[in-house]
């Protein structure tokens, strides 16, 4: 079958029956001060689906999530949203695209000098000035109820285990209803069985949202867990996509030694 060609985004359209993936990354390229830190990854995420990427530190996994929310810029390559090249895109473009993303960062990066309420109420504040006061208020307590932390809320972050800031910093990243779920690291830090909770929340969180997800980590048995895709970086490229059960049965030395160490 011929490719057909979209000449308004002058790229090769879908074929029939294939959705527009919610985020197309295309041959991207960034380097610092000459360290090359990505090296032409192509991924593409659909609505409904978790793709989690992996690889040992350093191999520019938190780089790439910074690309994907417009932190910064890359060399070459492109990152398309619905189908919308978001690179070069005026700041008020790319401002009601972000809405659409929640990120938690590796950190969770709560402020520090805002309750557990406040933190997740931020967004909110920013963004949902059509909300009233209790309107809020209200938002804030179903999506605290909804990570487990509706008896925390005036809790400070400090007063609170590593867990739990995890789920306060998932409840934000909900607050205004995003289509796109980027998490760097959900379990970094957790013991196994607070991973493990964690896990289970974003599964659960997926399961009800159909929301098109990247996590970073390099936990492969969280990996494993929570995405259906799984795509392996090593120096900057994707050394193997696919299915937990394709990299069990991959021939590649790096794929292999990946396996065994994690
Ligand atoms: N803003 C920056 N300036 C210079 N170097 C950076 C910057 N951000 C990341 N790097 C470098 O890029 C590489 C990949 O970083 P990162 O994406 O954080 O790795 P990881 O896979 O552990 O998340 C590292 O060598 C890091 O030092
Ligand atoms: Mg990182």
């Amino acid at each position: 079958m011929a490719t057909t060609y979209d000449i308004a985004t002058k790229q090769a359209a879908p074929k029939q029956g294939s959705p527009v993936p919610v985020i197309a990354v295309e041959n991207l390229y960034k380097s610092f001060a000459g360290h090359k830190v990505l090296n032409g990854v192509t991924l593409r995420v659909n609505q409904g689906e978790t793709l989690a990427v992996l690889g040992r530190s350093g191999t520019g996994k938190s780089v790439l999530l910074r690309l994907i929310i417009g932190l910064e810029t890359p060399d070459s390559g492109s990152i398309s949203i619905h189908g919308q090249n978001i690179l070069g895109l005026a700041l008020d473009r790319m401002g009601a695209i972000r809405k659409k993303m929640g990120f938690l960062f590796q950190q969770s990066a709560l402020y520090d000098s805002l309750t557990v309420q406040e933190n997740v109420a931020f967004p909110l504040e920013h963004h949902r000035r059509d909300m009233s006061r209790s309107e809020r208020s209200d938002r804030v307590r179903q999506l605290l109820a909804e990570v487990g932390m509706e008896g925390d809320l005036e809790k400070m972050p400090s007063d609170i285990s590593g867990g739990m800031q995890k789920r306060v910093g998932l409840a934000r990243a909900l607050a205004l209803e995003p289509e796109i779920l980027l998490l760097d690291e959900p379990t970094a830090g957790l013991d196994p069985i607070s991973s493990g909770e964690i896990d289970e929340l974003i599964l659960k969180l997926q399961r009800e949202r159909r929301m098109a997800s990247v996590v970073v980590t390099h936990d492969l048995h969280s990996a494993k867990t929570i995405a259906g895709h799984l795509a392996l970086l090593n120096e900057g490229d994707v050394v193997i996509e696919g299915t937990f059960d394709d990299l069990q049965h991959s021939d590649i030395e790096f794929v292999k030694e990946f396996l065994q160490q994690s």
